[in-house]
């Protein structure tokens, strides 16, 4: 993959099985009259994808010795609110996508109720993970990760920032009202503090000082921008096939980007600026944060 170096892509694999064996153990198969919400919430989660979210969750988590098996419920509850969120993401009241990771969207596949609940199941069964035992001996930390993602994913977080994606392509006021400084609020709302969650879960479960936190806490927030306004000009330079989902869709529906706003030269530029200013953040890690100066690169880079 472009821009990936040989110690990313190697870790990148290594986790992602790992991730998908969890998912496997969290969302099993059922019997139950009730399986064919399980089967959509299987098929929406186990279907490929970068796994990025999981990655940063497993990658920190490391550099604060935390269990591997601690770390992965982490990184597989926060895969689960994003896989929910996209498969809502998709629907037809939203972006109305019939591609998702190569394949059928959720909705596509299933139909448009039993897509609605399996987000529904992903976002619920994410929270009984992280706030299960299994997850941190200490329920101290259990209940600080519950209330970080629920401030990431919920109103003032993700769901907020879809609201005015949302609002920004149908309501006039709102969009003439969106500049640089409205979209960088929207995007970090929407995609960024879900990337600064799963940066900081690993901290949070090895109980990192303060300090690392916060350099942790600057690189996510560059690094989350960094990564939507890449998404954005992917759905304008990027392929399909690459992609794995239907390109073009954001001008079609009249999206405000950082690309429609800036032109892809400066969104570019503005991309670039903010991988290399994530990387300088983690200068108070040595070789251990290799990994995330790596991802700031592939961020930056990637096709897909
Ligand atoms: C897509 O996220 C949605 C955004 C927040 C831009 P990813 O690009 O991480 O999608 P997957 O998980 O690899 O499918
Ligand atoms: C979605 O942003 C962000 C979410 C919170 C799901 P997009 O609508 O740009 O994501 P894609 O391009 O459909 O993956
Ligand atoms: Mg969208
Ligand atoms: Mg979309
Ligand atoms: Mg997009």
């Amino acid at each position: 993959m472009p821009g990936m170096s040989e110690a990313l892509k190697a870790a990148l694999t290594d986790k992602s099985a790992g991730v998908a064996e969890m998912l496997q153990h969290l969302l099993p198969e059922v019997a139950e009259t009730e399986s064919r919400l399980f089967d959509a919430m299987r098929y929406s989660t186990m279907n490929g994808g970068k796994r990025l979210r999981p990655f940063l969750v497993l990658t920190t988590a490391e550099m604060f010795h935390v269990a591997p098996s601690s770390a992965l419920r982490a990184a597989a509850a926060v895969e689960m609110i994003h896989c929910y969120s996209l498969v809502h993401d998709d629907l037809p009241a939203m972006d109305n996508d019939d591609l998702r990771r190569g394949k059928p969207t959720c909705h596509r596949q299933f139909d448009e109720a039993t897509a609605i609940l399996a987000g529904d199941g992903l976002l619920t069964r994410a929270f009984e993970v992280l706030a299960h035992p299994a997850t941190h001996s200490d329920p101290a930390v259990r209940s600080q990760l519950v209330l970080d993602l629920a401030q990431a994913a919920g109103p003032h977080g993700m769901v907020g920032g879809q609201m005015v994606d949302m609002l920004a392509e149908r309501d006039d006021a709102v969009r003439a009202g969106l500049d640089v400084a409205a979209i960088t609020r929207m995007h970090q709302m929407k995609t960024g503090r879900m990337i600064a969650f799963s940066c900081m879960a690993g901290a949070t479960l090895g109980k990192a000082p303060a300090q690392l936190r916060q350099a942790l806490q600057a690189y996510a927030h560059d690094l989350g921008l960094c990564f939507q306004i890449v998404d954005d000009l992917l759905d304008v330079e990027g392929s399909a096939d690459e992609m794995g989902k239907t390109i073009g869709k954001d001008q079609a529906a009249g999206k405000i980007t950082f690309v429609s706003l800036l032109g892809l030269e400066r969104a570019r530029d503005q991309a670039r600026l903010l991988a290399g200013q994530a990387v300088q953040h983690l200068k108070p890690f040595d070789a251990e944060a290799d990994l995330l100066r790596d991802v700031a690169a592939y961020v930056l880079d990637r096709r897909s």
